[in-house]
């Protein structure tokens, strides 16, 4: 993961533009920072471990014309001052913040070379070091030694400028009235710039304090496109709440709203009859994504009739023989520039087969990989865990699926009208924060449900909890069911009411306390109900996943942790 932010200027103090870059991405990671500039010629580095503001505080009145910054999520190495970004080559001469991993660091280790950090990173930083010729020689040459991934950007000692590489970790450049800026993710551009220039892999970029000049791979110039940022949605803020998590979460029905209107909205070009050829569907995504390939591919098989399968990215990429002509392969991510998942794109894409992408940020690298995109209109989503972005996937995928049947989108629109939130009451939270066992239990699409729930709970209360599909129950997770364990029960298909109240008594009579998430009755006795408002059984996995998030939160915010940065995890895993 990690985001780098660099710029170079004759005009002004470029250290606060990449400082304010740094803090749009922490997102990316935030377990330490740094930032590298060019002080009379020398090349110089400060660091800090843990957030921007640390690093803002060993950096104040600090003025630089060229500047190169980094925000790390800790891949190789743990997190610590040595091991931050940038790193400098053993002689001085070479400064570098990545993005990325580099899979053959150990082969590239020179036994010259004293290493201070146990990265990847500073690997690389003395192999550029050692090449011969002038920074972009050099740059290009151990380009070509490395196997991995990397968005970089690197100082030469003695020279005024910044030199940029990438291959599959996301990397643009902006110019605009005297400064020079490239950034990990264009969001970094909104206040500043009207446009932008995205590299594509194995370009090569030089900037100056006018100017960005573009290379090939083999160091012949390029001209490159401009992509206007006008349209995109840069600006998030938390609307006067604590938390980003909790202001997405309470944006779900704005965001489900907006979703429909812009399929349904006379601009919308999108061609489904182009679409409608294809009989197989491949999903392929990860963590909050699978899950809402999971129930898209419900959809296509339930409402179009059709044949389809879902992989997370990171077992279909080793997978062996799977690939079909007439299937169309589907890559669901909120960030479009998921490691596995691209490579799996990459992948289908070098077979020549059709692949969509359903994606969340315009310009992202899936997009450009994919033959077809179907936006999902969340807006910017920047806390961790993932919210609005997933039920946004699950309703564009419905109407996808809609679409492809030619059936009617009227109760579509009802129900982007009539979503609203509703608040968990106090005694349930009461009640749930009694437990420290949580079991999410559910069959079809609230097995779906249930794992989401599970997730949300693990990744930002740090709960050791479990989906289970609710007839797998008894043969093995009900050993571990006694007083101490709460159930969350799922139940919103009424085809399956009777089996989720046996899984229900089994849990009782282990002991076992249960939370029952419904919009209708059960027969049986359970500890606490959440009572869901009652749509087609095709949007409950939209309604019932609300209460699992807030709950989810609540929990988080009542052990004192931060949800909007778990420990850990970064919003964009752009490392395999
Ligand atoms: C969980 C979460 C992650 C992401 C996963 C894929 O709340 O956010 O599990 O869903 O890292 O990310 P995208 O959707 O950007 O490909």
């Amino acid at each position: 993961m990690c985001g780098i932010c660099a710029g170079i200027s004759e005009k002004i103090n470029i250290i606060q533009d990449v400082v304010s870059g740094l803090k749009k991405l922490d997102y990316r990671g935030y377990d330490s920072c740094g930032i590298g500039y060019i002080d009379e010629k020398q090349i110089k580095v400060v660091k800090a471990v843990g957030q921007i503001k640390n690093l803002e505080k060993k950096i104040q009145n600090l003025e630089a014309k060229i500047a190169i910054g980094h925000t790390r999520w800790a891949t190789h190495g743990i997190v610590s001052e040595e091991n931050s970004h940038p790193h400098i080559s053993q002689d001085g001469k070479v400064c570098l913040v990545h993005n990325g991993i580099i899979e053959n660091y150990e082969n590239l280790k020179s036994k010259e070379v004293v290493y201070y950090s146990q990265t990847d990173t500073e690997v690389f930083a003395n192999l550029i070091a050692q090449q011969q010729g002038e920074p972009l020689s050099k740059l290009r040459m151990a380009c070509q030694k490395v196997v991995g991934s990397f968005a970089v950007a690197v100082l030469f000692e003695g020279h005024d400028e910044i030199y940029l590489a990438k291959r599959s970790s996301p990397l643009a450049v902006a110019v605009e009235n005297g400064v020079v800026l490239a950034s990990s993710d264009i969001s970094v551009f909104a206040e500043k710039f009207k446009s932008c220039y995205i590299l594509d892999d194995d370009e090569f970029c030089v900037l100056n304090s006018k100017n960005a000049i573009f290379f090939d791979k083999n160091g012949k110039k390029i001209e490159k496109n401009c992509v206007f940022l006008k349209n995109y949605d840069f600006f998030a803020d938390k609307n006067n709440e604590k938390y980003f998590m909790l202001k997405e979460i309470k944006e779900q029905p704005m965001a489900i709203r907006k979703t429909y209107f812009e399929y349904f909205s006379k601009e919308n070009k999108l061609d489904f009859e182009l679409l409608k050829k294809f009989k197989r569907f491949h999903f392929v995504a990860c963590g909050t994504a699978y899950h809402s390939c999971l129930i898209g591919a419900k959809y296509l098989k339930e409402i179009c009739g059709k044949d389809a399968q879902v992989s997370l990215a990171s077992e279909f990429r080793y997978e062996k023989n799977i690939y079909s002509k007439r299937c169309l392969y589907i890559f669901v991510s909120q960030s479009g520039e998921t490691a596995d998942t691209l490579a799996c794109a990459k992948m289908i894409k070098d077979k020549g087969y059709k692949s969509l992408a359903v994606t969340n940020v315009p310009y992202c690298s899936l997009n450009n990989m994919c033959d077809f995109v179907l936006p999902t209109f969340a807006g910017k989503e920047i806390a961790v865990a993932s919210t609005k972005a997933y039920t946004c996937q699950i309703f564009t995928l419905l109407i996808f699926a809609q679409m492809l049947a030619n059936k009617s989108c009227e109760h579509i629109k009802k129900f982007a009208l009539d979503f609203k939130i509703q608040n968990l009451r106090e005694d349930v939270l009461q009640f749930i924060f009694q437990f420290k066992k949580i079991f999410f239990v559910g069959r079809g699409q609230d097995y779906v449900t249930s794992l989401e729930g599970a997730l949300k709970l693990k990744e930002i209360a740090y709960l050791n909890c479990l989906g289970i599909a609710g007839g797998e129950l008894k043969h093995g997770t009900l050993a571990l069911v006694d007083e101490e364990t709460l159930v969350i029960a799922i139940s919103t298909q009424k085809g399956l009411k009777e089996k989720m109240e046996n899984c229900i008594e089994e849990v009782r009579a282990r002991g076992g306390k249960v939370l029952l998430v419904s919009q209708f009755e059960h027969n049986v006795k359970v500890d606490c109900k959440i009572v869901l408002p009652d749509f087609k059984e095709d949007f409950m996995p939209i309604i019932s996943v609300v209460p699992l998030q807030l709950l989810a939160l609540n929990f988080c915010l009542k052990l004192g942790y931060n949800p909007d940065k778990p420990r850990n995890l970064a919003k964009s895993v752009t490392v395999e």
